[in-house]
């Protein structure tokens, strides 16, 4: 019998608007200031898409400079997977605007909504096709314009989030790369989170109107507490669960990846999973809260900073909107 074929990423592209907006400048917008979101949330500073910027349009930037880093182009696409909460409209999916401007013309794709685990669901679903056998290069975006959703008046939202995108390109591993990919993965969701995280406008329970706008329900409602509790609660009861099903221990891995959404959610799982405080990706300080974002954001700071390596092991974790979470278990590839 051959060997198992797995899904490998093999590069990675990096989108962040230029602007970039500090807590003091949110502190004149709302009732907040540095030393509180700093305190609470270990955010210094993120960036902000200028009014009429798209998520396709951080999107392709992205996958652009991931194109010219692999050496690829477009036209070798097969498969492209777009994790977003702010699609540039309900439809058609922003995979398919993404693909006519790269000229993506062999491939097909679609969204997929998992709010903050979205860019991992999309990796595990993309690398189904490639485990297949079906797909040679399956493109897998995550990007928001979270600053689209946000309610300029909610400190407590408003402070959070920033825009940004990222791509990874998946590929099938070669001879002698058995162990090399990603290995394992468990995804869950749990409806009874939906009334905590949300945006309830706009879609076919609520559609846009004079109330739905009045009532800023086309804005991102949070009850940061419970989600808080439950991200830290789920984050490391995955993490800790994909350690030990493969009996491994903090000290196996190369480095930690999580979703970006509150440092003290990151440094609650490192903590519980045992692993050296350097091997931890943070990067929330910079950039906050980019939704589908924060791990291909991550993984790039990981690998500029030497620490995401040819043969790593590496564990990511993300608990978002729904909710919904998951853990992937991958060895770094290049
Ligand atoms: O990626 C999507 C998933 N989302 C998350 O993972 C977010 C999870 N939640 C969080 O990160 C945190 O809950 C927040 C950062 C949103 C809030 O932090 P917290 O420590 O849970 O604060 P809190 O909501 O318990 O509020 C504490 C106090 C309150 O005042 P009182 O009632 O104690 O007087 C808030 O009104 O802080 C107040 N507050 C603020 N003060 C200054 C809330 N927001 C702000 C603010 N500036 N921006």
């Amino acid at each position: 019998m051959g060997q198992k074929i797995r899904a490998k990423i093999t590069g990675l592209g990096r989108y962040v608007p230029p602007r970039v907006v500090t807590n003091d400048e949110i502190a004149k917008l709302v009732d907040t200031n540095n030393e509180w979101i700093v305190e609470r949330t270990g955010i210094h500073q993120r960036h902000w898409a200028e009014k009429g910027t798209a998520t396709s349009d951080l999107a392709v930037k992205a996958v652009e400079d991931l194109l010219q880093k692999r050496g690829i182009d477009g036209s070798e696409i097969e498969l492209i997977i777009v994790s977003t909460v702010t699609p540039d409209m309900f439809f058609p999916s922003t995979a398919c605007l993404i693909q006519e401007r790269i000229g993506a013309k062999k491939a097909w794709g679609y969204d997929i909504l998992a709010a903050c685990s979205s860019f991992l669901y999309s990796l595990t679903t993309g690398a189904q096709f490639i485990e297949s056998g079906r797909h040679k290069k399956v493109l897998i975006v995550g990007a928001d314009v979270m600053t689209s959703i946000v309610n300029p008046e909610d400190r407590t939202t408003i402070i959070l989030f920033g825009d940004g995108a990222g791509a990874v390109l998946l590929e099938p591993t070669e001879e002698g790369e058995e162990d090399y990919g990603i290995l394992d993965f468990r995804h869950e969701v749990d409806g009874s989170g939906a009334e905590f995280l949300s945006m309830p406008g706009g879609g076919s329970l609520h559609p846009s109107s004079h109330e739905t706008i009045d009532k800023k329900m086309h804005y991102i409602h949070q009850s940061g507490q419970q989600v808080f509790k439950f991200a830290v609660r789920k984050m490391e009861e995955l993490s800790t669960g994909m350690l030990a099903k493969h009996q491994l221990t903090g000290d196996d891995l190369g480095c930690f990846i999580a979703h970006q959404a509150n440092l003290r959610i990151i440094d609650a799982t490192a903590s519980k999973i045992g692993i050296a405080d350097d091997k931890v990706i943070r990067n929330i300080h910079k950039y906050g809260n980019t939704t589908a974002a924060t791990i291909p954001l991550a993984i790039g700071d990981a690998i500029d900073s030497g620490r995401l390596k040819k043969g790593d092991l590496v564990l990511f974790a993300a608990v978002g909107a729904g909710f919904t979470s998951g853990s992937v278990l991958a060895r770094w590839a290049y």
